[in-house]
């Protein structure tokens, strides 16, 4: 495997324990996380990355203490808008994953804007995991088929993986290639269950504030050494088994939109 992701996603932890070990303020490792983030951004568009998705606040996270989170949520509109207009000249789109409407109001509006503000980019998608939540994203997709099969749209046997993944908040984003972890610890905290499935996962002892351009560089070299076989043997893959069986992952441009549901109910 030596091509370069075209999905990265980060959970992008350490900012608490760095601000600590330097006797600051946990929010203050926020801010400092804050400036890694623009960097992470584009170095990854300048690099040709496609999607990256960014794990910056969990659906978990609103029980952290509520000063936590308020800093945090002044953090974001302050991101949103000092940055736009560098995002936008760098031909980055940003998009959400998770639940937008749940953020109080003032960053909520400053995150549409920059949405809004971006959506001409095609140099690369940024996607920000906002409320975000694997097994949440999952439980409301499942409560949208069911209310497509409890109103006749859809019977259960049509349920498949592409129908699930259209009801989900990342619909719109291929599988992850490549998952990097910051801050030492090597879980997934509920980011991208479904999407991650065939990932490859990247621990880094190195804490969020700290990450730079080359530590990324160096996540990229490391995973284009990996040889991805999505449950097949090396010697089938090296005979290109992984792509004539379309294995490889999961890529939205690959597959239908999503079915008509209403045009069907109409016909039938
Ligand atoms: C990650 O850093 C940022 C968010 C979860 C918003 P943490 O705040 O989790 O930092 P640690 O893990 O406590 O060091
Ligand atoms: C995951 O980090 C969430 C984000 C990076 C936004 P956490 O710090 O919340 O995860 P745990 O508590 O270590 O699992
Ligand atoms: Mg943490």
């Amino acid at each position: 495997m030596k091509t370069q992701p075209r999905h990265v996603a980060i959970i992008m932890d350490g900012n608490g324990r760095w601000a600590r070990t330097r006797g600051l303020q946990r929010y203050e490792g926020h801010a400092q996380g804050a400036r890694a983030v623009r960097d992470t951004v584009e170095t990854a568009a300048r690099l040709g990355i496609e999607y990256l998705t960014l794990y910056a606040f969990s659906v978990a996270n609103w029980q952290r203490p509520r000063v936590e989170v308020e800093a945090l949520m002044r953090l974001l509109a302050r991101f949103a808008k000092q940055e736009r207009a560098e995002l936008r000249s760098l031909g980055i789109r940003v998009g959400v994953i998770g639940s937008l409407e749940d953020l109080p109001s003032t960053t909520r509006h400053a995150v549409e804007d920059l949405i809004r503000y971006t959506s001409t980019g095609d140099r690369m998608t940024l996607s920000l995991a906002l409320s975000y939540g694997g097994r949440q994203d999952m439980v409301e997709a499942a409560r949208a088929l069911a209310a497509q099969v409890h109103a006749g749209l859809l019977l259960p046997e049509e349920i498949d993986e592409e129908r699930l993944r259209a009801q989900m908040s990342t619909h719109r984003l291929p599988d992850v290639d490549l998952l990097i972890r910051t801050g030492g610890e090597a879980r997934v905290s509920d980011f991208l269950l479904f999407e991650a499935a065939y990932a490859e996962l990247l621990f880094t002892p190195v804490m969020w504030p700290e990450f730079r351009p080359e530590h990324l560089l160096e996540a990229i070299d490391t995973y284009r050494g990996k040889e991805r076989r999505f449950g097949l043997t090396s010697e089938q893959v090296q005979a290109g088994a992984v792509d004539a069986a379309g294995l490889s992952a999961f890529d939205p441009k690959d597959h239908l939109p999503a079915p008509q549901l209403l045009d069907r109910a109409r016909a039938s």
